[in-house]
């Protein structure tokens, strides 16, 4: 693999670890404001976040590329209110989105087709993630400040389980 896809495709695997710890803090935000479910929810896309991680791991190694792992910086650890968690989660996602879409002009660029078929996954993965957290942002915009729907909403979110996906994927 080329330097400078194996440089790009590190600085994902930190990305997908920042990813994690940012997941795992806002899991410990709605744990300290008693929303279960919302943390619930978070742990999943905490396990998912890694799974994201050890795929480039995976990649990287089994084109026999080395893994160099950096620091991961420091996330926030507190919102003012479950929507502006899950509104920084968007903003979050879209910026993956990015980093995502550059590293497919980088493999397109690198004529590097190996990469770019794995990161087709990625692309799919990211359009699925804006999609559900969209979701969630839309739903706390017409809860607002009632009570009921919160604790509705933190009923449906508990449900999440993190399922792996096939090794084959
Ligand atoms: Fe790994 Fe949420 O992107």
């Amino acid at each position: 693999m080329k330097k400078k896809m194996l440089k790009a495709l590190n600085e994902q695997i930190n990305a997908e670890m920042f990813s994690s710890y940012l997941y795992l803090s806002m899991e410990s935000y709605f744990q300290s404001i008693s929303l279960t479910g919302f943390a619930a929810w978070m742990r999943a896309q905490v396990q998912e976040e890694m799974m994201h991680a050890m795929k480039f791991y995976d990649f990287v190694n089994e084109r026999g590329g080395k893994v160099t792992l950096e620091a991961i910086d420091k996330p926030e650890s507190t919102w003012d209110s479950p929507l502006a968690a899950f509104e920084a989660i968007q903003k979050h996602e879209e910026h993956v989105t990015n980093l995502i879409n550059d590293l497919v002009d980088l493999a397109i660029s690198e004529k590097d087709h190996a990469t770019n078929n794995f990161l087709q996954w990625f692309v799919s993965e990211q359009v699925e993630e804006e999609a559900s957290v969209g979701e969630v942002v839309e739903k706390l915009k017409l809860i607002k400040d009632n009570p009921s729907g919160l604790f509705m909403m933190d009923a449906e979110l508990g449900k999440r389980v993190f399922t792996m996906p096939a090794a084959t994927e």
